[in-house]
């Protein structure tokens, strides 16, 4: 018989040996928890396209704040829907000092200081058109978008923003912010690009959240082309430049590839964005039964975490959470 010195299942023999030899773990500090927000007072609406995910009012949303502080998650980041009426092109009231998101902004910085809070910055929830800049002749003007974007920036770090988020992919933006940071003085403010964002239908459930689907078109002028890899280095070479604090890659499972690129070349933290389509996907065959629930989320995030993500922003955040617990119990 064949003298076997070499076996791989040896290490696999039981819980303790496995758990010894982990390559990669989860932690809640990993993890960034994106929150969706509208104005009105005792609002908790479930997405009905992502099942178990809300969308509060100012006020329900600090106690769901308290609730992931409690967990051990110590950084949000903020997407406001904003009413019809108050959306036109140039995104105006994504500028007003007293509007939705300045005022949560400040709001959540008052009762929770220590965290670490993180803000979108694109026009599209603001935009009459849903797109992520200015329209003109049915093109997203680059240049006078960023502008916008720049002064967007400002008014978030003057509300108490401790990281400012572009994740509207016009070329510059972070040239432009980081200029406009600097100048006024908010040195600490620092700067999340969404260096690697592709044109994907994985945003579906999300443009349902903020009720910020395009109104024409799509995205494919500014956001990336999923069949594209080195395309997403080039990106994330000229963020890091323009002087990205970290850069992101999303969506994350499709894309585990280049969030494995990027991290080799990259300097800063590498964030991956597991969005909702991917939420609404593992929901929606775990409600069938045709995976399990749990299994499925720590499958997802681990792989993410494997691939070479330093951060992970996770609608799955408070399940994972409450499996982490009860693995440790
Ligand atoms: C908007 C924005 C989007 C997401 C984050 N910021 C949608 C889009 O680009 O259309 C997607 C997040 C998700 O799907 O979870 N600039």
């Amino acid at each position: 018989m064949y003298n076997f010195s070499k076996r791989p299942r040896r290490l696999r023999t039981t819980p303790a040996i496995r758990d010894l030899v982990r390559e990669t773990h989860v932690r809640m500090s990993d993890f960034i928890a994106p929150v969706f927000f509208e104005d009105g007072a005792g609002i908790k609406s479930e997405i009905p396209s992502m099942p178990g995910y809300f969308r509060y009012s100012p006020d329900t949303l600090m106690d769901e704040i308290q609730e992931l502080w409690n967990l051990g998650i110590r950084s949000v980041l903020l997407f406001a829907k904003v009413k019809d009426e108050l959306k036109d092109n140039e995104g105006t009231e994504a500028l007003n000092t007293n509007g939705l998101m300045q005022r949560v902004i400040r709001m959540v910085k008052d009762k929770f200081p220590e965290i670490y809070l993180m803000t979108d910055i694109a026009l599209d929830p603001f935009s009459s058109f849903g797109h992520d800049g200015i329209v003109k002749d049915q093109k997203i003007v680059n240049d006078a978008t960023v502008e916008v974007l720049a002064q967007m920036a400002l008014s978030h770090a003057r509300a108490g923003a401790d990281c400012v988020a572009p994740s509207d992919m016009m070329d510059g933006r972070i040239a432009v912010i980081r200029n406009t940071l600097e100048e006024a003085r908010f040195h600490d403010v620092a700067i999340l690009a969404y260096s690697a964002k592709y044109a994907s239908c994985f945003y579906g459930p999300f443009r349902d959240a903020l009720d910020s689907a395009p109104g024409f078109g799509d995205k494919k002028t500014y956001q990336m082309d999923p069949a594209n890899a080195i395309e997403s280095l080039k990106e994330s070479a000229l963020d890091i430049e323009e002087g990205a604090d970290m850069v992101m890659v999303k969506p994350a499972g499709a894309y585990l590839d280049i969030i494995y690129r990027v991290k080799q070349i990259s300097e800063v933290p590498v964030v991956a964005y597991q969005v909702s389509g991917e939420y609404a996907m593992i929901k929606a065959a775990a409600e069938k039964g045709w995976v399990n629930n749990d299994q499925a989320i720590m499958e997802s995030v681990i792989a993410i975490k494997r691939a070479g993500a330093d951060l992970i922003a996770s609608y799955f955040i408070k399940e994972i959470a409450r499996i982490l617990h009860t693995e440790k119990a």
